[in-house]
């Protein structure tokens, strides 16, 4: 009796250190299209095409490549001229107040859909993306 007590407890802690750690993307990418739906829909569109001159697309867009500047663009706004896909935009957009998940989780959201296909990001990378320098860039 005592032995399959042990046993049991055995299992039990061998099933925490084999737990899968790797970063499930397609979780994050649901929970972020329910943010994109929410709150970047209304002007980036239901496929990510925006409208062009007024709201840049966010479905293949030039920018999807560089991490640090969409963390920053999502969370401090953004204004100023910018070329989308060689349309010109020179609008500006508030920042939007998510958690570091939420952040990553619509970011997977928007990377990884309409053929978009980007490198995951996850909730660690945010408050270093927010202090890495980008070039050309103007909060809001
Ligand atoms: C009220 C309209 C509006 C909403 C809502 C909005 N945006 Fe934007 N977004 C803009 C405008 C306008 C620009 C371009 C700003 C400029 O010209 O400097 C922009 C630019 C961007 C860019 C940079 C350009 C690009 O295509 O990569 C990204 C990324 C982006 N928005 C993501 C989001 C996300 C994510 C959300 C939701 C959390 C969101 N936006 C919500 C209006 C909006």
């Amino acid at each position: 009796m005592k032995r399959t007590a042990i046993l049991i407890l055995f299992l039990i802690s061998m099933s925490f250190f084999s737990f899968d750690q790797s970063y499930d993307l397609k979780a994050s990418m649901e929970r972020g299209k329910s943010i994109y739906e929410a709150q970047c829909m209304s002007c980036h569109m239901a496929e990510g095409e925006g409208l062009p001159g007024v709201f840049p697309p966010v479905a293949n867009s030039d920018y999807l490549t560089d991490k640090n500047r969409l963390v920053k663009v999502v969370l401090k706004g953004v204004r100023g001229e910018m070329k989308v896909n060689g349309t010109d935009y020179n609008g500006e957009m508030t920042g939007f107040q998510l958690s570091d998940q939420e952040t990553a989780d619509v970011l997977n959201y928007i990377g990884n859909t309409w053929g978009n296909k980007a490198e995951a990001i996850k909730p660690a990378d945010i408050q270093s993306a927010l202090k890495a320098t980008t070039k050309d860039y103007q909060p809001y």
